[in-house]
């Protein structure tokens, strides 16, 4: 069963809607195998959004995702890559399509709610970045999920 990485970022997690947002994928058909609610250091941000180091909104990027809790998520299922980017809607929220996590509850390109993997490798990669990477922090916040099965499964 593929499984993807999701955050809901700062944004989605102040204006409360980590229960609306699970709600769509959990309706959808997906099984959440983990999460934690995080605060994450610019290291991490800058890891995680790596591919954009060159792209003029990268300080904006790192500031906006260090600026509050993110919820860290692991969804499961079939096509869960393509399926939760379906779910989660175009880049920027003017394009995204009514219905879609970021056309439903965001304005603007860079407070768009959520993140999603955009490869299964980048899940895989995003996964280890977020989940084995912080082994105390996994245990103190992890509401769910199996911790030995997301660190031998890939
Ligand atoms: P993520 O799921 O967050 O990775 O978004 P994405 O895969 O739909 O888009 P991409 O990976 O290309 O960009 C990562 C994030 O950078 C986006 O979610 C935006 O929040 C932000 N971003 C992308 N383009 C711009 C831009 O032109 N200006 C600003 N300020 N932010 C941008
Ligand atoms: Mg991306």
């Amino acid at each position: 069963m593929e499984r993807t990485f999701v955050m809901i970022k700062p944004d989605g997690v102040k204006r409360g809607l980590i229960g609306p947002i699970i709600t769509r994928f959990e309706q959808k058909g997906f099984h959440l195998a983990a999460m934690k609610l995080m605060r994450i250091d610019r290291a991490l941000a800058e890891r995680h959004y790596g591919e954009h180091q060159d792209r003029p909104f990268f300080g904006e990027l790192v500031d906006f995702l260090t600026s509050g809790q993110v919820c860290a998520m692991v969804w499961e299922g079939q096509n869960a890559v393509a399926n939760t980017r379906a779910i989660i809607g175009a880049t920027n929220p003017v394009q995204a399509s009514p219905g879609t996590i970021r056309a439903d509850f965001a304005l603007d390109i860079a407070s768009n709610i959520v993140h999603g993997s955009d490869s299964p490798e980048s899940a895989q990669r995003e996964i280890a970045l977020f989940f084995d990477g912080a082994p105390a922090l996994e245990t103190m916040y992890r509401m769910t999920g199996d911790g030995a099965a997301l660190n031998t499964t890939h």
